[in-house]
């Protein structure tokens, strides 16, 4: 039995197989020497534009900025409140606080860990400005539902799709389901470039001139800064690289989807609990989770046989310190409960099906010992 160590997300052989496109793409970026805001900026709008059918992409250094940039541009003023999960990144909630706003905090659905629709429209507010919904591990939340009642209370819907870039929903492609869609490059994400960078978009002619306003310190012109705005641009360098790597990006999504499925037949037939699927989306498997009890006990048994776990997120944050003056009186219990329990798997468009094998055999070894 081997137990040499495997990698979480391989990276590396994703490196080996687009090397010499890679190579070129930045080679030509430091030809030219237009490191801000160069033509292959504009090329990745335009690109990620057209693949997920929205008039306009701008982006951003950061899938945390692309929300930032986005709740900054529909206005956000200091006390407007905005609608999220607790089951999710800091960054989530981060946009919000950072403008004075604040997260209002409701239960995710305990099969698919996504914020439920049906517990929203009792926490709107003459203060409510926005919905801002999650695409946890790569499956987008139920989007029909939440963009009827913001339509039904004048809400703007900010979608986070930092995990689900390239992800369906009803036919439809994730970043094109609501007023905003934002994604996140971080070198780890289906669509990931080799340092920070992001993505927002929208169909908003008006809101997407704001944002790339806001994105270079609010300025309309050349030193007319006629908005507060941030240094949020996104490298020139990063773009070329997320250009090189869209052309395997189809290849790999398909791959994911496939050990996302092999994964789960494996699992299911051994009575391993994992999120649900909605059969009217498919997602891109950011992360491959399961649902464990003695979870520190079966990392620690995986660990032991070489194989990386992660949990995507232990503590939700209505219970972290920085965001529990946000909390209600039993806020949540979903989230606190599938925070005890979840773990991710080593997934990746590379990950080969011997590696799952093992995978799979240790996971299965560990639940059983700890069954027994
Ligand atoms: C759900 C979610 N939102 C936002 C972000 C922030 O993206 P970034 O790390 O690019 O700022 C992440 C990234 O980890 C995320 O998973």
């Amino acid at each position: 039995m081997t137990t040499a160590p495997m990698p979480f997300i391989d990276l590396a052989t994703q490196y080996e197989a687009l090397r010499t496109r890679i190579g070129e793409r930045m080679q030509r970026v430091l030809d030219h020497g237009q490191y801000i805001m160069g033509p292959e900026v504009r090329e990745l709008e335009e690109r990620l534009a057209a693949y997920t059918g929205a008039r306009h992409c701008v982006t951003v250094s950061s899938g945390t900025e692309a929300l930032l940039v986005s709740l900054m541009a529909l206005g956000l003023q200091p006390g407007d409140e905005v609608i999220t999960t607790p089951f999710t990144f800091a960054a989530t909630a981060e946009a919000i606080a950072l403008l004075g706003g604040r997260p209002v905090f409701v239960d995710i659905q305990p099969d698919t860990c996504n914020i439920d629709p049906s517990l929203i429209e009792a926490r709107v507010t003459s203060r409510t400005r926005a919905i801002l919904p999650v695409g946890l591990y790569g499956q987008v939340a139920d989007m029909d539902e939440i963009n009827e009642i913001a339509h039904r209370h004048g809400l703007a819907v900010v979608e986070d799709g930092a995990q689900s870039f390239g992800a369906t929903y009803r036919g439809r492609l994730s970043g094109h389901l609501a007023t905003f869609g934002c994604t996140s490059f971080f070198p780890s994400k289906p669509l990931g470039c080799y340092g920070d960078g992001g993505a927002l978009f929208t169909d908003d002619d008006e809101l997407a001139q704001a944002c790339r306003e806001i994105r270079v310190h609010g300025q309309s012109a050349r030193y007319t800064h006629t908005r507060v705005g941030v240094g949020g641009r996104m490298d020139t360098l990063q773009c070329a690289v997320v250009l090189a790597k869209l052309e395997r990006f189809d290849w790999e999504l398909q791959r994911r989807r496939e050990i996302g499925a092999r994964y789960r037949a494996l699992l299911a037939a051994e009575g391993v609990e994992m999120p649900a699927l909605r059969p009217d989306r498919e997602g891109v498997w950011a992360q491959f989770t399961v649902f464990v009890d003695d979870r520190a006990a079966v990392q620690t048994a995986l660990q032991a046989r070489g194989i990386p776990t992660a949990v995507h997120y232990p503590v939700p944050l209505h219970r972290q310190p920085a965001y529990a003056a946000f909390a209600e009186p039993g806020d949540c219990p979903h989230s606190l409960a599938a925070g005890e329990r979840v773990m991710s798997l080593p997934m990746s468009a590379d990950l080969s099906p011997e590696q799952q094998d093992r995978v799979v055999e240790a996971l299965l070894d560990a639940l059983r010992d700890r069954s027994a």
